[in-house]
C-alpha cells in the first residue's frame, strides 16, 4: 500500500526557542520567508504525500490558518494585481490535505503521533519531526519511500552523532543489511554515552506501518517521564521487521536559535534571489572576524 498520509506532531511548547515562542508557535517561525513548518510539508508534498496530519495543541491555531485560504488578503493582492504574493498566499493552501487534531495534554511525542490514530487509519504513514530540515537533491522523504517499498516495512532515519550528544536522541541497535541500512534490533530513548547500543541517533523522519498504534497503545510512560515513540518502535520490532536507514543530506535543527541561524544562511546561499548580495556581504564579514 503506498504511504499517503503524513503526521506532524507539532504540539510542542517550543521551550528551546523562548522567548520567540512565547505566543507563536515555533514552527511558525520564518526560515528565510516561510514558516519552518512550511519547508517540511512541502517536502511530503513534493514526495506524493496527499494528507497531513498536524497535531497541534492551545494556542497553535495560527499553523492551520496559515495552511487555509485567506480570502481577505487574496482580493486586496488581486485588487493590486500583485500576482507574485497572490501566489506565494495560495501556495500553502494548495500542497496538501491539510487535517488538524488536538493533543489536549502534552504526554511526549509518542502520544501524540497516538493521537492522529484515528486521522490514519489502517495503512502505513509517515512522520515528520518539523524541528529537522533535512536538504538534500534527493529528499530524505524519497529516500525512506523507496527503503520502505522494497522492504515492506517501517523504517527510521539515523544519523551518526558524537557519542558525546546520544543522550538527545533515541538511539538503535541493530545489525548492517547493505549500505546505509541496519535490521533494528533495539532502541532505547536518550541513553547515557556509556550505555548507549550505538551511535546512530533517530532524526525527525519515520515511515511506520499500522501496528505502531498497537504498541504505543501498550507502552508506558518512559524517559523523562513521556510515552516515547522509540519505545512503541521497539516494541514493533519484536514483531515485524524495522529497519533504520542513514540518510544522505545535511540535517538542521531548527528548533533552536542556533540552528535555525545555520539553516537561514545555507539556504540563502542556495537560492538565486538571495546569493548574489548575500555572498559579498558574508565575504566582507568574515574578513572583518579575521582581522
Ligand atoms: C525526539 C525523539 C528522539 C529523536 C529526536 C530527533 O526527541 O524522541 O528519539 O532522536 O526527536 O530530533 P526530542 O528532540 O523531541 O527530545
Amino acid at each position: 500500500m503506498p504511504v499517503r498520509t503524513a503526521v506532524i506532531p507539532a504540539a510542542g511548547l517550543g521551550t528551546r526557542f523562548l522567548p520567540a515562542t512565547k505566543a507563536i508557535p515555533k514552527e511558525m517561525l520564518p526560515l528565510i520567508d516561510r514558516p519552518s513548518i512550511q519547508y517540511v510539508v512541502e517536502e511530503a508534498a513534493e514526495a506524493g504525500i496527499q494528507r497531513i496530519v498536524l497535531v497541534t495543541s492551545r494556542g497553535k491555531s495560527t499553523m492551520e490558518d496559515h495552511f487555509d485560504l485567506a480570502p481577505e488578503l487574496e482580493a486586496a493582492l488581486e485588487a493590486k494585481s500583485d500576482t507574485r504574493s497572490l501566489e506565494l498566499v495560495r501556495r500553502p493552501a494548495q500542497l496538501a490535505e491539510i487535517i488538524s487534531v488536538r493533543q489536549k495534554r502534552q504526554l511526549g511525542l509518542g502520544h501524540a503521533v497516538l493521537t492522529a490514530r484515528q486521522a490514519v487509519g489502517r495503512e502505513p504513514f509517515i512522520v515528520y519531526l518539523p524541528d529537522d530540515i533535512i536538504r538534500h537533491p534527493v529528499s530524505a522523504t524519497h529516500q525512506m519511500l523507496s527503503v520502505f517499498e522494497r522492504y515492506k516495512a517501517s523504517v527510521v532515519a539515523v544519523e551518526d552523532v558524537p557519542r558525546e550528544r546520544v543522550s538527545s536522541y533515541g538511539v538503535i541497535q541493530g545489525e548492517q543489511v547493505e549500505e546505509r541500512l541496519w535490521h533494528v534490533r533495539g532502541m532505547v530513548e536518550k541513553p547515557a554515552p556509556d550505555q548507549a547500543p550505538s551511535t546512530l541517533g533517530i532524526v525527525g523522519r519515520y515511515v511506520l506501518t499500522p501496528e505502531v498504534f498497537d504498541a504505543l497503545e501498550k507502552v508506558r510512560p518512559g524517559a523523562i517521564g513521556e510515552i516515547q515513540l522509540t519505545d512503541a518502535i521497539a516494541l514493533l520490532a519484536r514483531s515485524q521487521p524495522v529497519y533504520a536507514y542513514q540518510f544522505q543530506g545535511r540535517r538542521y535543527d531548527v528548533g533552536t536559535p542556533q540552528g535555525m541561524l545555520r539553516a537561514s544562511v545555507e539556504m540563502a546561499l542556495e537560492r538565486e534571489d538571495m546569493a548574489p548580495a548575500l555572498v559579498p556581504w558574508l565575504k566582507a564579514l568574515a574578513r572583518r572576524l579575521e582581522g
